[in-house]
């Protein structure tokens, strides 16, 4: 196809220009929280994931407990001190969330004005963007594989809360670092298994829901997909605060700076 042709972003009928609109009511305040929160967790969690522990030396495990950002814990004898083993895992929940159909959404509008919100104007200069049919955004498409490679830490995350419900020590310990670890891996589930790209690996290109064994299984699976994906924003949100409180929470534990309140037995 030649350069000429390729699809370029319709005009649609929002008005021209950034921040033109007819809307009457306050369309800014969703994008602005949401630009807030996301900038302030994905600043923290670059800067605990990859500069803190190699900089400050700050431990990203203690009693047990493991920082879900550097799990599974990978931690080759030839990995400098100086480079975070964090580097080596969070590549993938790093490329599933950057990739995830409704973070683009929700980036696009805040980082990008692309648009700001529905029926709000966006820059002149958008006329010449192709969408997501040219690089770089073109790669937005590689999401499926990283949604069949969240599940690897996805599946860890659960083995280091259960290894979490014991201290150094060996003993029992119902804690809130556990509960934590707990919640943030059930939050991270429910982000994974609402994925619109599951849904439709599930239940897509099927004619027939009803003819074979097989297809009905898919439904099966589909329709349970289905119920997750209907929350998929609220997960998204959820499932990114609570790994960014339980990766704080550890730290803190580990410079001393807060005490696990626990049962132990
Ligand atoms: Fe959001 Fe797949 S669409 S994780």
């Amino acid at each position: 196809m030649a350069v000429t042709e390729m699809p370029a972003k319709p005009v649609g009928t929002a008005r021209q220009g950034l921040g033109q609109t007819s809307r009457r009511d306050a369309w800014w305040v969703a994008p602005g929280v949401q630009a807030t929160v996301f900038t302030i967790c994905a600043t923290y969690l670059f800067v605990s994931g990859i500069l803190w522990t190699p900089i400050f030396g700050t431990a990203y495990e203690v009693d047990g407990y493991l920082s879900p950002l550097f799990s599974p814990l990978i931690t080759p004898d030839w990995l400098p001190s100086w480079i975070s083993p964090g580097l080596l895992i969070l590549w993938i929940p790093l490329g599933f969330r950057a990739t995830c159909y409704y973070y683009r959404k929700a980036y696009y509008r805040f980082y990008f004005a692309d648009p700001p919100g529905c029926a709000v104007g966006e820059p002149k200069v958008h006329r010449w963007y192709r969408m997501e049919t040219a690089l770089p955004f073109i790669l937005q498409n590689v999401h499926r594989y990283f949604l069949y490679l969240a599940f690897i830490p996805l599946f860890f995350l659960w083995v280091d809360a259960a290894i979490g419900l014991r201290d150094h020590e060996g003993h029992l310990r119902f804690g809130l670092g556990g509960a934590l670890l707990f919640v943030n891996a059930a939050l991270l589930t429910g982000y994974s298994l609402s994925c619109h790209s599951l849904r439709h690996l599930l239940g897509g290109r099927l004619d027939c829901f009803s003819c074979t064994a097989r297809a009905r299984a898919r439904h099966t699976a589909w329709r349970a997909a289905t119920w997750f994906n209907v929350k998929h924003m609220e997960w998204a949100w959820a499932s990114l605060i609570s790994v960014t409180a339980t990766d704080l929470y550890i730290r803190l534990l580990a410079l001393g700076v807060i005490g696990d309140p626990a049962i132990r037995l």
